[in-house]
């Protein structure tokens, strides 16, 4: 068994701690007011119809109805929430709702519970195992990366793309059953499993099923993989690539950047990651191995607080580890990760951008790659959000 870590954080996988947003919140308790029941759209779920309250989602709407629909984040992010509207319905769910699934998956009527607030009635059910594969995966390995960021390994064979995520599913002997997303941090080779990166929360249910409980062996149930935000035959076609993000999004990235070089990829690679302090970064000896070997990728580490001097002496080897990498000699401390990408001399017109962590930061850089010359169409995001 491991101690449980550090300090708590958030992010949509990576971290486990359930915060429902405000938005979902005021959604599922109706805002505080009470909610008119006869008028508006419907859903009809295994033969009942539950009138939807006004904004009300089809996820809230059935759970509020006493129905057990798989969920978790009720953002968008994990996908836990898939249903599948029948034939007749399809035509009126929203762009919106299906935003996050791929073509095969919106042409089978599939879309997000938690996203879908319907103008009209819509009959559902929840997908069958075959259009939901859940794959069984024995943990095979389990070690800190640094102080809140644990390691797991999964023995199984998942083929996926890099850069997509898992929801995993563990059995608690203290919470039940417990289901978190989380990106998949190698690239994809046969018989190499899968390894995930876990922020690890005081109060967290996954962090304490990790920290507490797990041992070698034990089986976990996988289901996807899923999301759009992974490495394509035509993003190695540009001449460039910007990674760039916070906390655990160096999971999805460092999958991404092994597939890309081990498809020799010799373009201009910039890993930015941008961090509040020093000792938030790790895999710091991985990733400077793969820089001495790839003279085309440089490392970027950007550190947001302003370090006291308890801070520096807490976080001092991390600093020094980062300054003795020999391609890690862009160390800044108290650094806005947007103006060091406005003077960076890198041009986003004809490169493939990758943002992956907290959903603040996706969305600024976004636009700030936009406003650097990026095309919309060749960024791809991940926002980590709390689940
Ligand atoms: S609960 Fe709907 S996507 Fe996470």
């Amino acid at each position: 068994m491991l101690p449980l870590l550090g300090a708590s954080n958030l992010h949509r996988e990576h971290s486990d701690l359930f915060k429902a947003t405000t938005s979902s919140i005021k959604q599922l308790l109706g805002n505080g007011k009470s909610q008119p029941t006869d008028a508006g759209p419907a859903v009809v779920y295994k033969n009942q119809r539950i009138e939807l309250r006004p904004n009300e989602s089809v996820l809230n709407g059935l759970l509020r109805s006493g129905h057990a629909i798989p969920h978790s984040c009720q953002a968008g992010a994990c996908q836990s929430c898939i249903m599948q509207a029948d034939e007749n319905s399809q035509s009126a769910l929203s762009a919106h709702s299906q935003a996050a699934l791929t073509p095969a998956q919106r042409q089978q009527g599939l879309f997000l519970a938690c996203c879908t607030v319907p103008e009209q009635t819509l009959h559902v059910s929840l997908p069958d195992s075959q259009t939901r594969p859940v794959t069984h995966a024995t943990s095979s390995d389990i070690r800190p990366l640094a102080q809140r960021v644990m390691q797991l390994s999964l023995a199984c064979e998942l083929r996926y793309e890099a850069g997509q995520f898992v929801n995993v599913i563990v059995d608690s002997t203290r919470f039940g059953r417990v289901q978190r997303s989380y990106s998949l941090a190698n690239a994809y080779q046969t018989g190499a499993g899968l390894r995930l990166h876990i922020k690890c929360l005081d109060d967290g249910q996954f962090s304490h099923w990790l920290t507490q409980e797990a041992q070698i062996g034990d089986e976990v149930t996988i289901e996807g993989p899923h999301g759009l935000c992974y490495l394509t035959s035509d993003d190695c076609d540009n001449p460039s690539m910007l990674l760039a993000g916070t906390g655990t999004g160096l999971a999805p990235l460092l999958a991404i950047l092994e597939t890309a070089l081990a498809q020799e990829y010799n373009g201009d690679i910039h890993l930015i990651l941008a961090n509040k302090t020093a000792g938030d970064f790790y895999a710091l000896e991985l990733l400077q191995s793969i820089a001495a070997q790839h003279q085309n990728l440089k490392l970027h580490f950007l550190v947001k607080k302003n370090l006291e001097q308890e801070d520096l002496v807490q976080d001092e080897f991390v600093i020094d580890d980062v300054k003795n990498s020999s391609k890690a000699n862009n160390l800044l401390v108290n650094a806005d990760v947007y103006q060091y990408l406005k003077q960076l001399p890198l041009d986003l017109s004809r490169a493939s951008v990758f943002l992956c962590g907290a959903e603040s930061f996706v969305q600024k850089m976004r636009k700030a790659c936009f406003l650097k010359g990026a095309s919309l169409k060749k960024i791809k995001t991940d926002a980590f959000v709390a689940s």
